[in-house]
């Protein structure tokens, strides 16, 4: 059976790298464009190669070129930056990345009639508001004030969400919007400790640094946020779930997450900080600190209080339920950075 020819437009970040992995064990011929594909080992079937989109015309000349040399049958467009610390520090430049650079990308792939499976975000549902769950088709999208820059990043992700949908709908192109919910294990982000010119990483990152280099652990605005953590080894077969089941998810928005992984912000550090000194045996002296949310990442931040994903879409049309509890999801994670 001729196996397939996968194209991965971020495939060397977090989770495209796992996607790439994924596909590579599957026999796929796989090529990743990135600008660092360092996470990515020299493989057979895999094909990296480095680009940095300088303009949405470069990026759109750059993939459109790619495509014509390679040919991918399926794509993955997982181009982003996802760190709250980095919307409100630079607004214009996630705006650029999320919005501009990545318009060029899916006019490539509509130019050149690849189809593909866009990664978008949990961040458009903004806050809980009366959402119980959040809802794919039903949830009203609720974000903070205008001056709370920290939005930049979901109405940028969002207003792209809207025209690939239009492009959908006008059979331009095929394509499936994701929208991932907190998704951890080896390889997210970076340690502060050892990259202190970068921004702030997500919290599991920031806890982690706290842990390994003796510092507090600061929950922002108290820790009582919730967010539902989604292991990555799951978050991939759901992915892979979607693209198996493709004909059935085209021009739908699919959220994919772990609704039975709820914790609250405050726990993640009780939890972390528990397996680090009863289960790893290893020593901390940190403590954990309640911090001003303004203090910690300036007046332009804000917050989603909640975010629990409501997950029977992809269940309905793939079968995919995630099988990881929130402590293995920790705990594995935890060993993926202290390997
Ligand atoms: C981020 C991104 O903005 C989303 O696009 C992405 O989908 C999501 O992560 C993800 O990982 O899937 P968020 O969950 O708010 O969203 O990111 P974190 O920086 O990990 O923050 C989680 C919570 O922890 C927030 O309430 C934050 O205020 C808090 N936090 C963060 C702390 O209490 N202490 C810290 O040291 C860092």
């Amino acid at each position: 059976m001729r196996k397939s020819r996968i194209l991965v437009i971020g495939g060397g970040g977090f989770i495209g790298s796992h996607l790439v992995r994924r596909h590579l064990e599957n026999g796929n011929k796989v090529i990743s464009i990135d600008k660092d594909n360092s996470r990515l080992k020299n493989n057979k079937n895999l094909t990296s190669l480095e680009f940095n989109f300088i303009s949405p015309h470069d990026a759109m000349q750059t993939v459109m070129g790619v495509i014509r040399g390679y040919y991918p049958d399926f794509a993955y467009n997982c181009l982003a930056v996802a760190n709250p610390d980095f919307y409100v520090k630079h607004p214009i430049l996630t705006f650029e990345t999320d919005f501009e650079l990545n318009m060029g990308v899916i006019d490539a792939l509509r130019i050149e009639h690849v189809p593909f499976i866009h990664f978008s975000t949990c961040e458009v549902y903004g806050k809980k508001g009366k959402n119980r769950v959040m809802n794919e088709d039903t949830s009203e999208l609720i974000f903070g004030p205008a001056q709370s820059l920290r939005w930049i990043y979901a109405v940028s992700k969002l207003l792209l969400e809207q025209i690939i949908l239009s492009y959908n709908r006008d059979k331009s192109m095929e394509s499936i919007i994701v929208r991932p919910f907190n998704i951890i294990g080896p390889d997210i982000d970076w340690l502060p400790t050892e990259k202190p010119y970068l921004h702030k990483p997500r919290v599991f990152s920031m806890f982690m640094d706290a842990l390994l280099y003796n510092k507090d652990m600061y929950l922002v605005g108290g820790g009582k946020q919730k967010r539902c953590y989604c292991y990555i080894d799951d978050f991939i077969d759901g992915i892979f779930s979607v693209y198996m089941n493709r004909e059935v998810c085209y021009n739908e928005v699919i959220n994919v997450g772990n609704s039975y992984n709820e914790i609250k912000i405050k726990h993640l550090a009780d939890i972390m900080k528990a397996l680090y000194t009863n289960k790893f045996n290893r020593s901390y002296s940190g403590k954990i600190k309640c911090c001003d949310a303004e203090l910690f990442y300036g007046k332009e931040y804000d917050d989603s209080d909640r975010r629990m994903p409501d997950i029977s879409k992809i269940q309905n049309k793939t079968g995919w339920t995630p099988k990881t509890n929130i402590l293995e999801t920790i705990k594995l994670s935890m060993e993926g950075v202290m390997k």
